[in-house]
């Protein structure tokens, strides 16, 4: 018999007990011995739990306990999660994490100790809740080198923009939906402004690197500023405007990695990820493309993905010698100013078609119904973003600009 203690019993927490007192046999099955949880951590109680004469208030009662091979990590947040998931691997048992802030953050440095102390530090349910997407990274993609990532990684903002674009609802209108159905926070700001993405591509950009990219490096901008004007002039043109998390390697070693509102082309299929789902579309150079999709949230798919974890570690006797990145300096991520992208602008006020050409060269001019007669809209070709903000410099100070958003190319 394999134990593990959980320390959490939130909703992930509780999802992972769900699982592994509803489905032993089939997991003992997979896992070669039964998985026994042992222990839960939590400052509440549970009384009406089957396990309820489980749970623990002190840390130390799982930490001080030998039989107990592999602790679940479902606190979220980065403390005391560190400094738990630290002893307990410090401890020489393995851990499994679905806390995207700690991977984000720690990732390299808690690899590097697991490396150390031969056990794993596994976090499959950090990326994409249920979809299977780091195992397939670093196992079964193994004969590639990933080139490029684009994800939609947040479900939050997915759910937000799908209701713009199909019901014409207004952002803070599909926000409040987004509360009242449970999907969105009652403080929303990781979701909306981008911050539960950016943890999430730097997880991906690192395992894709092998760099840590941290998130402190990474440019993140959400959705707030997106109009029901910008979304009419992209469903018009072809797009469907998404929150994408992007990494990306570049000719010069360094990496594009950001976090932005894109108009993706009706062709790619992450344009047509709707609701609260994720989809990841890996460009890797013996495969090609790669897309993944699924529910990036929620008790029982995110569950899904610690107890699978919990299943490999059973069956290992020693750490991954795939899952695993090095700690980096500043070279890892290229600054914002060298990306380069097509943009979209919105812009009012005394702009002619020669001013826009003297600006921005060729340009393709968008249109939209009830648009102003002071209105102008267009696609650039590619630019870098230093040469679209010289761009934007040379229109002058009677020329607001009301919409910019990048195309993902
Ligand atoms: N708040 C996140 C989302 C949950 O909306 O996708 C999963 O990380």
């Amino acid at each position: 018999m394999i134990k593990v203690a959980l320390m959490g019993h939130g909703v992930v927490g509780s999802g992972v007990a769900q699982l592994l007192e509803e489905k032993t046999e089939s997991l003992a099955q997979k896992a070669g011995e039964p998985l026994y949880c042992a222990k839960i951590l939590d400052l509440r109680d549970f009384p009406q739990t089957p396990y309820a004469d489980r749970f623990t208030k002190r840390v130390e009662d799982i930490l001080e306990d030998s039989s107990i091979r592999i602790v679940v990590e479902a606190m979220g947040g980065l403390h005391p999660a560190y400094e738990y998931v630290k002893a307990c691997l410090g401890q020489g048992k393995s851990v499994v994490t679905s806390n995207k802030e700690l991977v984000a953050e720690k990732g390299a440095q808690l690899l590097a100790l697991a490396k150390e102390k031969n056990v794993n530090f596994f976090f499959e349910a950090s990326v994409g809740g249920g979809i299977p997407i780091i195992r397939p990274m670093h196992l079964c993609l193994a004969a590639n080198r990933i080139d490029e990532i684009d994800g939609i990684l947040n479900g939050t903002t997915n759910f937000i923009l799908t209701k713009m674009i199909q019901d014409h609802m207004e952002f803070s209108d599909a926000l409040a939906l987004a509360q009242q159905l449970g999907y969105a926070e009652k403080n929303p700001d990781a979701d909306v402004d981008g911050i539960d993405a950016c943890r999430k591509i730097c997880i991906l950009a690192s395992l894709a690197f092998g760099k840590h990219v941290y998130p402190k490096e990474v440019y993140t901008e959400g959705i707030r500023g997106i109009t029901l004007e910008d979304v009419s002039y992209a469903q018009r043109a072809g797009y469907a405007v998404k929150l994408i998390g992007k990494a990306k390697r570049l000719p010069n070693g360094k990496n594009e990695v950001l976090v932005s509102p894109a108009w993706v082309p009706f062709s790619n299929q992450l344009s047509r990820v709707d609701d609260v789902f994720n989809g990841v579309l890996l460009r890797a150079d013996a495969t090609g493309d790669v897309m993944f999709y699924g529910k990036g949230a929620g008790k029982l798919p995110t569950a899904s993905a610690v107890v699978a974890d919990i299943v490999h570690i059973a069956k290992s006797s020693q750490t991954s010698q795939s899952l695993t990145w090095k700690d980096s300096n500043a070279d890892t991520v290229a600054p914002l100013s060298e990306y380069r992208h097509a943009f979209y602008y919105r812009l009012r006020g005394a702009v002619s078609q020669e001013k826009i050409a003297e600006g921005w060269g060729m340009v393709q001019n968008l249109d939209r119904p009830g648009r102003p007669t002071d209105e102008v809209a267009f696609v650039t070709g590619v630019l870098s973003e230093q040469q679209a903000i010289e761009c934007e410099r040379r229109m002058g100070k009677d020329v607001q600009i009301l919409g910019k958003i990048r195309l993902l190319g």
